[in-house]
């Protein structure tokens, strides 16, 4: 990559995306920040001569379409696409609405479908690029209540991520994903985060429980988004950016654990797993 990077960064009006905007152009990269209103960008980020502000809510295509020839436009290419923007539908799964699993699986994992499938033409044309997902620990192990709708999406995109990485890799374009743990951004707030309404009896007590618990971490996550946004432009700048990052210890262990499980999970029936071939194969 050139030394002086286009990130184009989704999200970057509230929350971590200010941060990583922030990070970016005060390591002399040039900053295309996203938002679905673009003024909020500004607002959040500082006017800067580097900074590009552009309206992209990233569950319409078009408008992803439009926000990466805006940045080809000013900028020239395009080297860095940062999918960070999100929200949290939260509840029992069986409390949520279908609309709202659906608005979830729109946002946080069709929105990075709709950008990457806009930004690898010009990454294409370039023979150059890396395409960063902000995923969560979510996305790599969820037995937490609350979360079957938020981590059906983070899943997602670990496995598109994963799958577009040898399909790209050819053109000299790689991918990240990073899993944060927990850190204190706007996320848990009334502006991102929907609770279902309770209305089964079984889970009465537990939803009660659960939602305040939920609540009571708003403002109180231990991951400092500023320096997790650091963090990911010294990534960025390595001459070989990891596929998946684990952000925050909390993060770290949970990766651990998970490994640790899927190790027993495989060893636990390995007689019959292994038995299942035809018997002429
Ligand atoms: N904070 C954590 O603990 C944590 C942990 C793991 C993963 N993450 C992930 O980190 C990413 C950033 O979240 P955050 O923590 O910074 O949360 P945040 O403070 O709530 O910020 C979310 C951002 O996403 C934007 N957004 C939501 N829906 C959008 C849409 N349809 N189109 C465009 N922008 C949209 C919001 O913009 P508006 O102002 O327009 O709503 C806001 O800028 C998310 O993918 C989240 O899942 C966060």
């Amino acid at each position: 990559m050139t030394e002086k990077n286009v990130w184009l960064i989704t999200g970057a009006g509230r929350g971590l995306g200010v941060d990583i905007a922030k990070a970016a152009l005060a390591a002399g990269h040039a900053v295309v920040g996203t938002a679905r209103d673009a003024a909020a960008v500004t607002a959040a980020v500082g006017e800067h001569q580097d900074l590009l502000a552009v309206d992209l809510d990233v569950t319409d295509p078009a408008a992803a379409q439009a926000a990466v020839a805006a940045a080809v436009q000013r900028f020239g290419r395009l080297d860095v696409v940062v999918n960070n923007a999100g929200s949290f539908q939260a509840g029992f799964f069986e409390e949520m609405t279908p609309e709202a699993f659906r608005s979830q699986i729109e946002t946080t994992l069709f929105g990075p479908v709709n950008v990457t499938r806009a930004a690898l033409p010009q990454l294409r044309a370039q023979r150059s690029g890396l395409v960063m997902t902000i995923s969560s620990t979510a996305g790599i192990a969820s037995p937490v209540e609350f979360t079957s709708a938020y981590a059906a999406s983070k899943f997602g995109v670990e496995g598109f991520m994963e799958a577009l990485a040898p399909e790209v890799a050819p053109f000299g374009i790689t991918t990240m994903l990073v899993e944060p743990g927990f850190f204190r951004t706007e996320l848990l707030s009334p502006q991102s985060t929907q609770y279902a309404a309770p209305s089964i009896e079984d889970y009465a007590e537990r939803a009660r429980q659960t939602l305040e618990a939920w609540k009571g971490m708003d403002g109180t996550q231990g991951g400092d988004p500023a320096k997790l946004a650091r963090a990911l432009v010294r990534l960025v700048a390595l001459d070989e950016p990891p596929a998946r990052f684990a952000a925050g210890a909390d993060a770290v262990a949970l990766f651990e654990q998970k490994a640790n499980l899927l190790l027993t999970q495989a060893a636990a029936h390995r007689d019959l797993s292994v038995s299942l071939a035809h018997d002429d194969a």
